[in-house]
């Protein structure tokens, strides 16, 4: 890969205006937005009917509940003090469970599980073993199915560690985002670093050995430095093996709560690129990989050698191993993927519950995937993963002519000028200085993005 040139402070903020659009994280292609309600629960029934039972499933179980809200986040979840909501959820979602089961009517194999929220860590050991010997009597679990759950480290429960590892987690995600306490006072999450420390010892010592981190950057009142402190005492002190680094998605007309924080102390975009460089340099430098856009791993992590080996994929919850052809959600906002498209459920829980309690799969918008979506999403998932894509190898791959990008790729004209990236016939590769605007690459060939029109997070 390309060295990046140095660049002055006013070349970033020239690349930063003309690149750091408002795009999407392409977690997915299309993107989430453009789901329609004409994809509904027949829809999805049709498309569990006819899942080829051979292919190994992935699941996904949302928990929608937290203890307290973190102004920045930017989640589907729910505040909730006392219990009894999430006993109420739990029962709801087992019936969920039920229901999909039946509509696949063969025990199918999962060879991933993920549970995100939301803080999954809210359920009670007893509530979270129910569960999983639920999936697992629904679905024939794989030996080696990696089986994972996002973690908020603040009061994690000893015997919950112990009831997730006998359940067979084996990867642990911890929510850490920054650890000087005046950036916590403004995003209202106090986390001292001795808390996360003891999280993860739990977890070790439970024999939940794959250990990730988030950080943030971008959040009130950090600076690079700041992030550097951060990056460092939690590498020295946790030793994770993977880190996600998010840029704060300050998305107030979504996420009303975000106006609890003070725009004033919020980073403007240069600083909050340095933040994001800095850390990154800092974390190779520590001996990670670094891995598409926001994720690190140590060069041995199945994520590294996913990356190395040209399998890394890319799905809702980031950068994953996860290859499955097909993945399942469970919970209020889930998101599933079939070969046939996207399915989406409920977002308020309200209208999760009362769709599953009438029988009905909560599928509320979705999206049939035509093999134009399917090459174009491909092209995207390669630049996200790879940061590099033979253009015309994915055309003739779908049956199309090798001229079917000619648009975008005269398009990437300008970023191909700025040294973001190389354009040699039809091999696009995203250089190391493009590697932070690979969204900005990537939105050259959605199909689906009018320009101004939609609302996403900068993209840097
Ligand atoms: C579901 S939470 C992780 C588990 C647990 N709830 C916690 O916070 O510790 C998912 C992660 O998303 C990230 N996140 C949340 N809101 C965000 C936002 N507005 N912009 C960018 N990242 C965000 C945080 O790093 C957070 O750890
Ligand atoms: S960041 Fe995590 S703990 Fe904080 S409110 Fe969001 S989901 Fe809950």
């Amino acid at each position: 890969m390309n060295e990046p040139r140095p660049r002055s402070e006013s070349a970033i903020e020239r690349l930063l205006a003309k690149y750091d659009q408002r795009v999407p994280r392409y977690t997915s292609y299309p993107t989430a937005p453009h789901f329609t309600p004409t994809v509904g629960a027949a829809t999805y029934r049709d498309w569990l009917d006819t899942l080829d039972p051979a292919l190994p499933l992935s699941l996904y179980v949302h928990v929608p509940f937290c203890d307290t809200l973190c102004w920045f986040c930017g989640c589907h979840t729910k505040i909730v003090r006392r219990y009894q909501p999430v006993a109420a959820y739990l029962e709801v979602l087992r019936r969920e469970i039920d229901l999909v089961a039946k509509a696949l009517g063969t025990r199918r194999t999962a060879c991933h599980i993920h549970f995100g929220g939301g803080s999954p860590t809210i359920l009670k050991p007893g509530d979270f073993a129910a569960l999983m010997a639920l999936l697992r009597d629904r679905f024939a679990i794989r030996e080696d199915a990696d089986i994972a759950v996002e973690i908020d480290p603040r009061g994690l429960d000893a015997d919950l560690v112990t009831a997730m590892a006998a359940a067979g987690v084996n990867r642990a995600s911890l929510g850490v985002q920054d650890l000087d306490p005046e950036v916590q006072r403004a995003v209202n999450r106090l986390q001292p670093l001795e808390e996360t420390v003891r999280a993860a010892e739990l977890l070790r010592a439970a024999g939940i050995g794959s250990i990730n981190i988030d950080l943030m950057y971008g959040l009130p009142g950090q600076s690079a430095a700041g992030v550097q402190a951060t990056v460092e005492a939690a590498v020295a002190a946790l030793d994770p093996e993977r880190i996600c680094l998010f840029g704060y998605a300050h998305v107030p007309w979504m996420k009303r709560h975000q106006r609890l924080i003070d725009e004033s102390t919020l980073p403007p975009p240069a600083a909050r690129f340095a933040q994001y460089m800095s850390a990154a340099e800092q974390l190779q430098d520590l001996g990670y990989v670094w891995i598409g856009l926001d994720h690190f791993a140590k060069p041995d992590d199945p994520l590294a050698r996913a990356m190395r080996n040209g399998t890394l994929r890319r799905n809702f919850q980031g950068y994953t191993t996860d290859n499955a052809p097909a993945r399942l959600g469970f919970g209020p906002s889930a998101i599933g993927t079939l070969p046939q498209g996207f399915v989406q459920n409920a977002v308020p829980l309200h209208a999760y519950r009362d769709a599953v309690l009438a029988a009905a799969l909560p599928i509320v918008r979705g999206l049939r995937l035509s093999d134009d979506d399917r090459m174009v999403g491909t092209v995207i998932e390669r630049l996200m993963c790879d940061l590099a894509v033979d253009v015309a190898a994915v055309a003739a791959a779908f049956g199309r002519p090798p001229t079917v990008f000619d648009a975008a790729l005269a398009d990437l004209g300008e970023m191909a000028a700025d040294d973001l990236v190389t354009v040699e016939g039809s091999r696009v590769r995203v250089s190391e200085a493009g590697r932070p605007f690979v969204r900005a690459v990537c939105a050259r060939f959605d199909r689906y993005l009018e320009p101004g029109a939609s609302r996403h997070a900068h993209a840097v």
